[in-house]
């Protein structure tokens, strides 16, 4: 089959899921799936949707899932793809495309992080308020118009960062806010470059979400992201420290996050 462009794609999506449009898209990180189930609405396969990624990551679905979640029309990309698994930092160049297509202003991004605080401990979620690309990869590099010098100040949308504090608030749920540094993986880091991202300022670490936050700005998506704390970093504790751990972790923030979201959503 040719490739689709994104409004093919998102035409072939309106087919089976109707037309109502869009308004905020959401991408569940490691063990963050579960959100997925609460929307009253259409699952489609990744495998159906000619371009998108594979997740090759357990803990992701793959699927897009269109419908209602408490009260708003929501693209909810179940997998994401890394990085790290084809070395290429655009990979979810396409789904961030056609949520853009199907309408989506605002995007909520989620990811499982290890935490550089010791005051935030495993289990916590923590509310991105600016990043750190410590790999220095951009999905960006390669694109020719001057689109791509995309301003990074206030990347995280501050509106949205407000509606989610208040939300968190009123669920009764602590909101850590701060810094995510993205380290390419799939290994994990050293002891040693923890302590170089902590002196340089980062609060939580993990091995997605910038490319997707670089990408949805050049797209002109407002852009939310929260992390799931599911480690302490390395160095910082006895903890153990592997994907499976992320795995087993993810769902106690992962409650947390869904109800800050959806305590948030109608105000997104
Ligand atoms: N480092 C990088 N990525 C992660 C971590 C971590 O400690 N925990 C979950 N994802």
């Amino acid at each position: 089959m040719p490739d689709r462009t994104a409004s093919d794609l998102a035409q072939f999506i309106r087919d089976r899921a109707g037309d109502t449009p869009v308004e905020i898209a959401l991408v569940l990180g490691s063990g963050l799936g579960g959100l997925a189930d609460d929307v009253d609405g259409i699952a489609i396969g990744y495998d159906q949707l000619t371009g998108f990624p594979g997740t090759g990551v357990s803990g992701h679905r793959a699927d897009l899932v269109i419908g209602r979640l408490e009260g708003r029309q929501v693209a909810v990309l179940g997998g994401r793809a890394h990085y790290y698994e084809r070395g290429d930092a655009a990979a979810m160049r396409l789904p961030l495309e056609v949520v853009k297509a199907l309408g989506a202003t605002r995007i909520l991004l989620t990811n499982a992080a290890g935490s550089l605080d010791p005051g935030m401990p495993t289990g916590s979620a923590m509310m991105l308020n600016d990043h750190i690309n410590f790999s220095g990869l951009n999905p960006l590099i390669g694109e020719s118009t001057d689109a791509r010098f995309v301003p990074m100040t206030d990347a995280y949308a501050p509106h949205l960062r407000t509606t989610l504090a208040a939300a968190a608030e009123r669920a009764g749920q602590t909101l850590f806010e701060g810094i995510y540094a993205w380290y390419s993986g799939p290994s994990f880091e050293t002891p040693a470059e923890i302590r170089a991202i902590r002196t340089l300022g980062a609060d939580a670490v993990g091995m997605s979400t910038v490319p997707e936050v670089i990408l949805s700005r050049f797209l002109g998506l407002e852009v939310a992201a929260i992390s799931a704390i599911t480690n302490m970093a390395a160095g910082m504790s006895d903890e153990v420290i592997g994907h499976e751990h992320t795995k087993e972790m993810a769902p106690i923030a992962a409650a947390k996050i869904a109800r800050i979201l959806k305590a948030a959503l109608p105000d997104l």
